[in-house]
């Protein structure tokens, strides 16, 4: 009886520590999920991640600027303040986005694939 919880425990110490690893990297990259501030603020009237609708996918947005540091920031700006002539003739209007919901939505459209 004693022996079995002895192994027991060894065996949750192992499976724990194992998902910890397994579990870490994936937590620090992947952008938090923002699917739903997308759909509260309306951007998916235009946008799908993977298909062009009104405006440019989420995916081909994260592929135009993947490498530039400075992407978040200016996208940041584009969607509160609109943009034009970036995709085409089709302007997107602004965006009345809350700081604190812009940045993760940025961040999760910026890490589309
Ligand atoms: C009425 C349609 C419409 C809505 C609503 C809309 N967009 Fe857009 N979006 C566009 C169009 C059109 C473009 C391409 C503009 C251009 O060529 O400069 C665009 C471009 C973008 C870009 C790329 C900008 C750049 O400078 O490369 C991002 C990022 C983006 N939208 C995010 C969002 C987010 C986030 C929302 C919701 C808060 C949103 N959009 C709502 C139509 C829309």
């Amino acid at each position: 009886m004693h022996k079995m919880r002895r192994i027991n425990t060894a065996t949750f110490a192992i499976v724990a520590a194992a998902g910890a690893l397994l579990s870490a990297p994936a937590v620090s990259v992947a952008a938090t999920d923002a699917a739903p501030l997308a759909a509260k603020y309306n951007c998916t009237a235009c946008h799908a991640i993977d298909k062009k609708l009104v405006g440019p996918s989420f995916k081909d947005v994260a592929a135009k600027y993947a490498g530039n540091a400075g992407a978040l920031v200016k996208l940041e700006h584009s969607v509160k303040a609109g943009s034009t002539g970036v995709w085409g003739a089709m302007p997107m209007p602004p965006n009345n986005v809350p700081d604190a919901d812009l940045k993760p939505l940025v961040e999760w459209i910026l890490a589309a694939k």
